[in-house]
């Protein structure tokens, strides 16, 4: 990614990758990353010659995909490599508006390091509107490590402009992502920002006036909600560290073999939560029955309030 090989240029870019150790293992970490999710449509920033979209192609074989990138050369390259794969190329640049979504899946590697860092959040911001509810970005690239020891990459610090992972993770909250770093390795990292459904955004955005509230019926029912969905959204390894605790850490070693979560449809989180309310109106009629007239009251003022959010309005 220094002087030499132009990592623009198609001729030369197999040199480029012969640069970063690790590449073929960052590309098929960045595939893993989207496992879990259904991806019908994605977008592939700085496509390159195509050697993310065809690792994500792999998972998810059949899915149409737009590959981006300022050079009209590299995209040639990639719509050969991508051969007969449902593929649309956009000659564009990273700072210029995003093709229209809604896509499933944003996926970009080893590109957006060339933006400084104002431009990388607003970039973020832009992945996350074009994005549909329920929607991943996941992003493959070279980080600045906490510790120098682990700058292994070359990087010329005037196109390449890499930014710690805690900065990147900030950024995709900022967007209004769910954050966390699916695998990181020296200088190199795959974070995730998982855009929330509609109903489990309002169940989250709800439950801290509750809490200021002190409204322990409305406080009961939304953590139960949501751990419900969560727990839904678990997958069988252990679940990827929200950013707040990254942050702080080392990106050395974080999130090493961690999975993302299963990220569940909007009609599945609609279904878990009308489950929550339907257990809770069942409940409060045999305690009604039973002559347990407070609880019953409890149990449907929760079903209540859950209700009202699932027909917002
Ligand atoms: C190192 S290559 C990575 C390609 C591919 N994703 C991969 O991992 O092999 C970086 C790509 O990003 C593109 N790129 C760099 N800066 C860009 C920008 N500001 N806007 C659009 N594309 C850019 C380059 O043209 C190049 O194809």
């Amino acid at each position: 990614m220094t002087d030499g090989p132009d990592a623009f240029d198609p001729a030369t870019y197999d040199e480029v990758v012969a640069e970063i150790p690790d590449y073929e293992r960052l590309q098929a970490e960045v595939a893993a990353a989207t496992t879990g999710l259904r991806a019908g449509r994605f977008l592939d920033l700085g496509a390159g010659t195509g050697a993310t979209a065809l690792a994500v192609l792999d998972r998810h074989p059949g899915a149409a995909v737009v590959l981006l990138d300022e050079s009209e050369a590299m995209l040639a390259a990639a719509r050969t490599a991508l051969g007969a794969a449902e593929a649309t190329s956009v000659v564009a640049g990273l700072e210029d508006p995003l093709p229209a979504g809604p896509f499933d899946l944003v996926v970009s590697a080893l590109a957006v390091h060339h933006l400084a860092g104002r431009a990388k959040a607003e970039l973020f911001a832009r992945v996350a509107g074009v994005l549909a509810p329920g929607g991943r970005f996941v992003l493959g690239d070279i980080v600045v490590p906490d510790d120098p020891a682990d700058v292994v990459t070359p990087v010329d610090g005037v196109v390449d402009v890499p930014s710690p992972a805690a900065d990147q993770l900030t950024w995709i909250e900022e967007a209004g992502l769910t954050a966390s770093v699916a695998w990181a390795h020296r200088d190199l990292a795959v974070l995730v920002g998982d855009k929330p459904s509609p109903l489990y955004a309002r169940l989250r955005e709800a439950l801290s006036p509750a809490l200021k509230a002190r409204d322990r019926v409305a406080v009961a029912a939304l953590r139960s909600a949501l751990a419900a969905v969560d727990n839904a959204q678990a997958v069988d390894a252990p679940p990827a560290p929200r950013s707040g605790g990254v942050v702080a850490g080392a990106v050395t070693g974080l999130g090493a073999g961690e999975a993302p979560r299963r990220e569940l449809s909007e009609g599945e989180i609609v279904a878990i939560v009308r489950a929550e309310v339907d257990d809770r109106r069942e409940a409060a009629a045999d305690y009604e029955r039973a002559g347990k007239t407070d609880a019953a009251g409890r149990l449907t003022a929760e079903a209540d309030v859950l209700a009202a959010l699932l027909a917002p309005g």
